[in-house]
């Protein structure tokens, strides 16, 4: 089995591509470093020649519906259209618990994009899988980052299941390996936590290892369903073992 993982630089692209080849598979990272573009299209039908499943782990980190939207659904038609050019056997698609939930992507931009995302890709026609986990516990020191002024951060109050991308990347490459395969896969973290604490907490640890000053997180409350458990998973989603503490020691 020869697999493309687009994205493959990434934070769980990477991963991912680590995840498969340490199971034997022959797995190529893509992404515009290697002359692929999934965006306008370029080099994406050279790059699928003799692969049999594709994994989409792109990413654009936006806020705004419509730029989430325009990224999410163009590249999803080039990637169906170059696979199905290659005769790909299957799309694999790195989604979001709850992104099709319509009171969560109503309130937030960048969801609505990955909800759009997964609707193109299930018109498409072609056999397609997606993936969904929760938020990774890096997301919360990726907020950090977004909105800082020197030592000060302000990051939303989202209620959350999260889980270690390595954890995230796992269940993507057993998916990509299961025969048969489900059509929609989930997998969440063992607790809900709010992700602007869990900032608060990473912050802490990295300052007190640098020896210096710590990063003041602002927890922001977001209205609607983030911050008051729209996130989490439904009951019975399967979950991974590794809680936020035990990941935070090893990272
Ligand atoms: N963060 C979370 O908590 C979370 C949870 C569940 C699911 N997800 C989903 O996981 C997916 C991957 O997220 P991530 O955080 O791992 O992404 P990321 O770290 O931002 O990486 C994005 C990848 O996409 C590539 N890329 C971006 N634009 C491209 C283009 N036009 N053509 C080709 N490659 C392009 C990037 O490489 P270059 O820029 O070098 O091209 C990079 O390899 C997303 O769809 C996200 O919604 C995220």
């Amino acid at each position: 089995m020869r697999v493309a993982v687009l994205g493959g630089t990434g934070t769980i692209g990477k991963r991912i591509v680590v995840e498969l080849r340490r199971r034997g598979v022959e797995t190529i990272a893509l992404s515009r470093a290697q002359g692929v573009d999934a965006l306008s299209g370029s080099g994406l039908v050279a790059a699928l020649e003799g692969v049999d499943v594709v994994v989409d782990a792109l990413n654009t980190n936006t806020f705004a519906a419509a730029t989430a939207k325009r990224f999410f659904i163009t590249t999803a038609n080039h990637v169906a259209y170059a696979a199905r050019v290659n005769d790909v056997q299957r799309v694999v698609c790195v989604s979001i618990v709850n992104a099709m939930d319509p009171a969560v992507l109503r309130t937030n931009g960048y969801y609505a994009g990955k909800a759009a995302q997964e609707n193109a890709y299930l018109k498409s026609g072609l056999p397609v899988q997606i993936v969904r986990t929760t938020q990774w516990f890096e997301l919360a020191e990726q907020l950090s980052k977004q909105l800082r002024v020197g030592r000060f951060a302000v990051v939303p109050r989202m209620l959350s299941q999260p889980i270690a991308a390595d954890a995230a990347a796992r269940f993507v490459a057993e998916n990509v390996l299961a025969d048969p395969w489900e059509p929609i896969a989930e997998i969440a973290g063992p607790a809900s936590l709010d992700l602007a604490a869990a900032a608060q907490r990473i912050a802490s640890k990295s300052s007190a290892a640098a020896g210096s000053a710590s990063l003041k997180v602002f927890p922001i409350p977001l209205p609607g369903p983030m911050g008051s458990g729209g996130l989490l998973p439904a009951a019975g989603t399967r979950t991974d073992a590794e809680t936020f503490e035990q990941w935070l020691s090893r990272h």
